[in-house]
C-alpha cells in the first residue's frame, strides 16, 4: 500500500526449456522480484511447476523467489516448500477447508521459518474475509484474473478490490504490501497503482516484449506516477 513499486515477471511465460537463461535475462532487465507459480491441476486446471523445480530455482535466483502456491492442500504441502526456502509464499484463502483456524497456522508456519507470508484472494473472494488476520501478513495478493493461466484480460473493478484492501488495512491500523496478478500491462497497471498495489506480477507483458526490460520499465514508472499522484 503505496510502498515501493517492484516489478514481479511471472516465469510461468518464460520458456521452460530455457529456464536459467530466461531468468538470468530478467535479472539483467531490472525485475525486482521472481514470481512462481505453482498449479496442481486440482485447485487451478492447469499443472505447473512443483517442489523440485522452487528448491533449484532458489538456488541460481539472484532476485527474491516469490512462490505463488495454487494449491488445494496447502497445510499438507507447506513444510516442504518452507525447506527449500523462498522469499515470500503465498497461500489462497479459497484452499482451506476451515480458514479461520487454518490460516492463522499456515502464517505461523512460514512466519516461523523466516519467510514473509501472504494470502491471495480469487477474484470473486470478499475482501472482509481477510479481516481477522490481515494485520498478521506481510502481502496480499489481489488476482485480478482467474488464477490458472498467464495470457488473460486483467478484470475491471479489480482496482475497487485494492482500494477495500487498503481501507481495512488503514482501519485495522497495518501496513500490508499489495501485490496483483494477472492481466498486468502498461494499459491496466495505473488504476491498480492509484488504488494503493506496489507489487505488480507481470506473466505475459514481459516475456513477450519485444524489450522485456524497457516493458517493465515503463510498467514501473507509470505505476509510481499514477501511486504518487493518489498520495
Ligand atoms: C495466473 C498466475 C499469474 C500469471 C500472470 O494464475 O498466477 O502469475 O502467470 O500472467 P499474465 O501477466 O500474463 O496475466
Ligand atoms: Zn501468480
Amino acid at each position: 500500500m503505496y510502498g515501493e513499486i517492484k516489478i514481479a515477471p511471472s516465469i510461468l511465460s518464460a520458456n521452460f526449456m530455457r529456464m536459467g537463461e530466461d531468468i538470468a535475462m530478467i535479472e539483467r532487465s531490472g525485475a525486482d522480484i521472481v514470481h512462481v507459480d505453482v498449479m496442481d491441476g486440482h485447485f487451478v486446471p492447469n499443472l505447473t511447476m512443483g517442489v523440485p523445480f522452487v528448491k533449484d530455482l532458489n538456488a541460481i535466483a539472484k532476485l527474491p523467489v516469490d512462490v505463488h502456491l495454487m494449491i488445494s492442500n496447502p497445510l499438507e504441502e507447506l513444510p516442504w516448500f518452507i525447506k527449500v526456502g523462498a522469499w515470500s509464499i503465498t497461500v489462497h484463502y479459497e484452499a482451506f477447508e476451515d480458514p479461520a483456524a487454518e490460516i492463522p497456522q499456515a502464517i505461523g508456519m512460514i512466519h516461523e521459518a523466516g519467510i514473509r507470508a501472504c494470502v491471495s484472494l480469487k477474484p470473486d473472494t470478499p475482501v472482509e474475509v481477510l479481516r481477522p488476520f490481515i494485520a498478521d501478513l506481510d502481502m496480499v495478493l489481489m488476482m485480478s484474473v482467474y488464477p490458472g493461466f498467464s495470457g488473460q484480460s486483467y478484470i475491471e473493478g479489480t482496482e475497487d478490490r485494492v482500494a477495500e484492501v487498503v481501507a481495512l488495512a488503514r482501519e485495522l491500523s497495518c501496513e500490508v504490501d499489495i501485490q496483483v496478478d494477472g492481466g498486468i500491462k502498461e494499459s491496466t497497471v495505473e488504476r491498480v497503482a492509484r488504488a494503493g498495489a506496489d507489487i505488480f506480477v507481470m506473466g505475459s507483458a514481459c516475456f513477450t516484449a519485444d524489450d522485456p526490460a524497457q516493458a517493465m520499465a515503463t510498467v514501473k514508472k507509470l505505476a509510481r506516477a499514477a501511486a504518487d499522484g493518489a498520495l
